[in-house]
């Protein structure tokens, strides 16, 4: 008899139930298999291959620059890793606005040649187009509303989204439409913890947050600025969990004053 214990894979119809008996769900970033291992092995819910890695894989300072490719290449390495999360993966900026054809031609990659199980795109209305029809594949999509990097340069500023009250109610709007649409989860990033739980509340989708307060379904985080290996970037809604930064640095400076010193390798690290 075996005793091989088969992992219950977390899906979007898992995700729906969550939210229905008010189990919050977990969220993180992995860009790569080693990290993606260990995230995955930790229970974590959701994995997510974020453009994020546009900012802290690649330096860049915004997550524009990042290419399909890349982002195929993240993709397949993390989904190599996993077993058990749901791994979704941001269309990057340029491949699926304006064009909805252009927007499924994308998506269908990603799925295709990533085994990814689900996209996530940026925005409410004006994308609408591009997730009927990627839905209407098959694959399934993850909304995200409220401060959307893709259109940093729309906006300007990196300020928390959706103060005011017309641009609270628009985004409401937009995230019933993502919802009748047939979305099957919802990120809210850096918009008043008020406004993400009455979304919350008025839609059937799980709202997965960031910087939107505790009220919601769920939350996510990078896993660079959670393991507080990135230092510059220091927004309220950051919970650092370790100073990563700090202990790999004293790692490797002990490495170089035993390679120095002549301390490594001793006999019994040699042939
Ligand atoms: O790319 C990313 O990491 C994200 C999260 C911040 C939600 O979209």
């Amino acid at each position: 008899m075996s005793v091989h214990k088969e992992v219950k894979r977390v899906t979007t119809h898992v995700l729906q139930e969550m939210k229905h008996r008010g189990e919050k769900i977990s969220m993180l970033t992995a860009y790569d298999y080693s990290m993606a291992s260990i995230v995955d092995q930790s229970g974590m819910d959701i994995i997510l291959v974020g453009d994020s890695a546009s900012n802290v894989m690649a330096g860049h300072e915004t997550t524009l620059p990042i290419t399909l490719d890349q982002m195929i290449y993240h993709a397949a390495s993390v989904i190599r890793a996993v077993n058990r999360a749901l791994v979704v993966v941001d269309l990057p900026f340029g491949t699926y606005q304006g064009d909805s054809k252009e927007a499924l031609r994308s998506a269908v990659r990603i799925m295709k040649e990533a085994e990814a199980h689900a996209v996530k795109l940026e925005g409410g209305r004006e994308i609408k187009d591009s997730i009927d029809r990627i839905l209407s594949a098959g694959i399934p999509v993850m909304g995200h509303l409220g401060l959307t990097p893709q259109s940093i340069y729309k906006f300007g500023t990196y300020t928390v989204r959706a103060k005011g009250e017309d641009e609270a109610e628009i985004l409401i709007e937009d995230a019933k439409i993502l919802e009748e649409a047939g979305c099957f989860a919802l990120i809210l990033e850096k918009v008043p913890a008020e406004l993400a739980a009455k979304v919350a509340k008025e839609v059937t989708i799980p709202v997965i947050g960031i910087g939107a307060g505790g009220n919601i379904d769920g939350q996510v985080l990078v896993v660079h600025d959670m393991l507080g290996i990135t230092q510059e970037f220091s927004p309220r809604f950051l919970r650092r969990y370790h100073n990563l930064y700090e202990e790999m640095r004293g790692a490797f400076k002990n490495y170089i004053s035993d390679v120095k010193s002549g301390d490594f390798p001793n006999e019994k690290e040699q042939y």
